[in-house]
């Protein structure tokens, strides 16, 4: 039996590597995407979202619109010059044909996994808004979900948003506080690991010889992403986010893996920073907050060597 997840999702260029990733893998069953601002606002995630299902020839795959904006403090904004403005390298994509649910992201979380205790693991990978919401309207989800394996935050590693900050987080710390604190399992998938798996632009270019929709699609939008790498980063080729997360469900052993609670900064030029207590002794602040299973290395090789696999043909 395939695991069944939900992927909470701002896409963006690498939120669709990722999803791709996801729905070409028979280890899961992608059951549902809910939406977010981040890359860009809500309304063109859900879009973009109901975009990639039809690409993929999935469009009985439901999307439900999550929160236009975080919980405590305004939007930032898009960020066009990373994903286009269009979050998909702005490659002009024709208006999709169908709708989002009518349910919320919270509530199509919610809904999923009371029915189903157990049996959902939520991948988000993007800011945390619709998670904490939905933990805010029924906290019981802690108990009845799989677990939570997110792509966010820096632990050990500077930030991308700030010197200070991984841009999920920075997006909303207050969710990622309210997350991080429930009481389930929650992994984190940040910037200490995908800041080493660097996709080169000769891994990219197989995409071009893909003959799948999805692959096709991919390579449509990586140069734009990939340019933003150039320029700002000058390296050959992306580091891949948000599929990592993807990875660690289909193969935890690529990930060294460190067990420490997580709180998240709300305030000043640090706001949004990840900081984890990584010593033994309790910390006012830390104490009888859930362990998270930070990822703090990676095979980095063979993770790019799982996406492609699961890509080709
Ligand atoms: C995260 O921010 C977004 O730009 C990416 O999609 C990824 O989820 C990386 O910091
Ligand atoms: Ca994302």
């Amino acid at each position: 039996m395939p695991r069944k997840i939900i992927i909470d999702t701002d896409p963006g260029v690498d939120d669709t590597m990722a999803i791709y990733f996801a729905m070409r893998s028979p280890e899961l069953e992608v059951i549902g995407l809910t939406t977010i601002f981040g890359n860009v606002h809500t309304s063109l995630a859900t879009t973009n979202a109901i975009r990639l299902m039809e690409i993929a020839g999935r469009p009985d795959i439901p999307v439900a619109p999550g929160s236009d904006n975080p919980l405590a403090q305004p939007y930032e904004g898009p960020v066009p010059y990373v994903h286009g403005a269009d979050g998909q390298g702005d490659v002009n994509l024709p208006l999709p044909g169908g709708n989002p649910l009518a349910a919320s992201a919270a509530e199509f979380i919610i809904d999923q996994v009371m029915s189903q205790p157990g049996e959902i693991t939520l991948v988000p990978v993007g800011p945390l808004t619709n998670i904490a919401l939905a933990l805010r309207l029924e906290p019981r989800i802690a108990q009845n979900v799989r677990e939570v394996v997110l792509m966010g935050g820096n632990a050990l590693c500077p930030g991308n948003a700030s010197p200070a900050a991984e841009a999920n987080i920075r997006n909303d710390p207050e969710a990622a506080d309210v997350v991080f604190g429930a009481p389930w399992q929650v992994t984190m998938v940040g910037l200490d690991v995908t800041h080493q798996v660097n996709m080169t632009g000769k891994h990219l270019a197989h995409y071009n010889a893909l003959k799948n929709p999805m692959a096709q699609h991919i390579a449509r939008i990586v140069p734009f992403y990939r340019n933003f790498f150039e320029t700002l980063y000058g390296i050959d080729g992306i580091f891949i986010h948000d599929s990592s997360a993807v990875a660690y469900l289909l193969d935890p052993t690529l990930f060294q893996v460190e067990q420490w609670p997580i709180r998240v900064e709300t305030q000043g030029l640090s706001r949004g920073k990840t900081w984890p207590n990584t010593g033994k002794r309790p910390v006012a602040g830390w104490e009888d907050r859930p362990l998270v299973n930070v990822c703090v290395g990676v095979d980095s090789t063979r993770m790019i060597d799982l996406e492609m696999a699961r890509m080709a043909d």
